[in-house]
């Protein structure tokens, strides 16, 4: 019967969550039994969805739930043996016991990182995916904008973008960050909207307008890019990262999406899962041949969950923020 620490939200925070929000709480966990497996999570994803559920979905005084990646360690199930690995939404705790409902399991003998399943080639890479080419109507060569173009979603959405041979502009918030959008990636132009006005910069950087701007951030990054939009342009809203905390995220000049025709759609990755075995195809090419370049932030140990979730808040990462739950 193991020992499993895992992460209870404590107190709802009031705009940006500080660590005494959480609570580590240690807890023993059954063997599996009849029908069962125990998993022990080796890596958690930290994710900004989480951020409004801290205000209202999340119980209080309960483990929070995420997407995580585990390895059976006992197995009492048909379908699962000891070693294989899953996909499961019980993050933010190191062992559970399932029915196998809600496992996916993986197969890593595709010769790329484990890690990967948790970003590029996972949620957040089939989000970007099926956003700008599905939602957003990407066509070859047109003139995009990318926000949070340094983070997991938005890294592989303006990556897509280069290999459609468009004209891709990002918004970051370090400079450590735009150099690596610039110099490894190869973006076309890179702002950094803590160090310049993000309406002034994207101006100077979209001489031919834009067709797709695709929005991880709302608020004066819509702002910005609805003054920019051509004719027929279309806005996939992924994300409205900017108000997460506050809870709102004003934008002025939705007008102009009368004036320029624009479509401005909001989307979960779900809407299209018809593609995810496209994506999976595509995507797994790109990434072995270096089309598709990541970065990671990991953390280590579950007492590092709080931190790493404030730090997603505070542009603490590049790429992918993940917790390393076990070796
Ligand atoms: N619709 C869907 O199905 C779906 C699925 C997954 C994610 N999303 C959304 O996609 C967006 C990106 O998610 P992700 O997982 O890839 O996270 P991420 O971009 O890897 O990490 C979040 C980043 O947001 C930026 N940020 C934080 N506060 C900001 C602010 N006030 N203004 C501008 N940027 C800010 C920070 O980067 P900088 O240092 O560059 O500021 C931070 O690193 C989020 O809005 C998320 O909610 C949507």
């Amino acid at each position: 019967m193991p020992v499993s620490r895992e992460i209870h939200l404590v107190a709802r925070p009031d705009g940006m969550p500080t660590p005494d929000n959480f609570q580590l709480v240690e807890t023993q966990v059954p063997d599996a039994g009849d029908g069962q497996v125990l998993v022990e999570n080796l890596y958690m994803s930290v994710d900004p969805a989480m951020r409004p559920r801290l205000t209202a979905g999340q119980a209080l005084n309960e483990a929070m739930t995420g997407g995580a990646l585990g390895r059976v360690v006992q197995s009492k199930h048909p379908d699962f043996a000891v070693g294989d690995l899953v996909s499961n939404r019980m993050g933010f705790r190191e062992f559970f016991v399932s029915d196998g409902k809600g496992l996916t399991r993986l197969s890593p003998a595709d010769g790329l990182p484990l890690t990967v399943h948790m970003h590029a080639l996972g949620g957040t890479g089939f989000t970007a995916y099926g956003g700008l080419l599905h939602i957003g109507q990407l066509k070859d060569g047109e003139q995009v904008f990318v926000s949070t173009a340094a983070g997991a979603v938005g890294s592989v959405a303006a990556q897509i973008a280069k290999i459609k041979g468009c004209y891709v502009v990002g918004s970051t918030g370090s400079e450590d960050k735009a150099a690596w959008l610039r110099d490894e990636v190869g973006l076309d132009a890179v702002i950094d909207y803590k160090a310049q006005p993000i309406r002034k910069a994207l101006e100077a950087a979209t001489p031919k307008g834009l067709d797709v701007y695709f929005d991880n951030v709302g608020g004066d990054h819509l702002e910005a890019a609805l003054r920019r939009m051509n004719t027929l342009g279309r806005i996939p809203v992924c994300g409205f990262i900017s108000g997460y905390n506050s809870g709102h995220s004003p934008v002025s000049n939705l007008s102009n999406i009368i004036y320029a025709r624009v479509m401005l759609r909001g989307f979960v990755a779900t809407d299209f899962m018809h593609l995810y075995g496209d994506f999976q195809r595509d995507m797994a090419g790109w990434l072995r041949d270096g089309k598709v370049k990541y970065q990671e932030t990991i953390m280590e140990g579950i007492a590092a969950a709080p931190a790493a979730l404030i730090g997603l808040m505070q542009g603490k990462n590049s790429g992918k923020m993940l917790v390393r739950l076990a070796a």
